[in-house]
């Protein structure tokens, strides 16, 4: 589970990185997501990657939560966390958020089912206006409100997933052990906070058509 989830993990950073790219305007962005897709070899080696790791990742998830409910049939009569983060608490509610919305998230701009005005449109150097798609999606409240609880799931899930991947490959020094901790709340921040910018900042007008 940690190695799918680390390479997840990556995906997500590089994502949010390439996204980033919608302040620099359309030219830009729509070449950036044409680079993507004019290298058809790896750009289908990683969504077959991705596809996998996220397919083994779901599936060790449920054989290791019943593989725990298992190990003690009976519940607890008293709960009483001293450890436990909220976020480690929730790992499969905020798991199954993040698969709602990468689910939602496919079939909005990938592939243009949610809003069918959200289809692909050439941009005025022939390439695919993906940036008028990005645009156009968060100019509705909706959308932006289904996009920011996504968002609170993926800082929840990745606050605890990457600290605890970390620990469970080893990496356990006790000079670097408060770098750990920090790992996953920084990197789940980062990351969220990327996404929220780009989806606010249009929502806001600040980045327009
Ligand atoms: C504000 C946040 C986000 C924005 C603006 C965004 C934007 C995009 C765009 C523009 C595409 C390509 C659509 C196209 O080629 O027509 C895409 C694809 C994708 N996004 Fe996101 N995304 C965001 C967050 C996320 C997150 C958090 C995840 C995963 C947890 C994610 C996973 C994916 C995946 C798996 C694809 C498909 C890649 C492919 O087709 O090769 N995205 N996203």
């Amino acid at each position: 589970m940690a190695l799918s989830g680390l390479g997840l993990v990556i995906y997500v950073i590089f994502h949010m990185l390439g996204n980033l790219q919608v302040f620099e305007g359309p030219l830009v962005f729509n070449g950036y997501a044409a680079l993507l897709r004019d290298m058809p070899i790896p750009l289908w080696a990683a969504r077959i990657g991705l596809l996998s790791l996220a397919a083994l990742h779901i599936v060790l998830a449920i054989q290791l939560t019943s593989r725990n409910r298992q190990a003690r049939p009976i519940a607890y009569a008293v709960r009483e966390y001293r450890q436990a983060s909220f976020a480690s608490r929730t790992m499969a509610t905020s798991g199954f958020v993040l698969l709602l919305f990468i689910l939602f998230h496919l079939l909005h701009l990938t592939a243009g089912v949610i809003d069918p005005s959200s289809v692909d449109r050439p941009d005025v150097e022939g390439h695919r206006d993906v940036y008028g798609k990005v645009v156009h999606a968060f100019q509705n409240p909706f959308i932006v409100a289904f996009y920011l609880a996504g968002q609170l799931g993926l800082g929840l899930h990745l606050s605890h997933a990457v600290t605890s991947s970390l620990q469970t490959l080893g990496l356990e020094y006790v000079a670097f052990n408060r770098l750990f901790k920090a790992a996953g709340p920084t990197v789940a921040l980062v990351v969220v906070l990327g996404n929220v910018a780009i989806i606010l900042a249009i929502f806001l007008g600040l980045v327009r058509g």
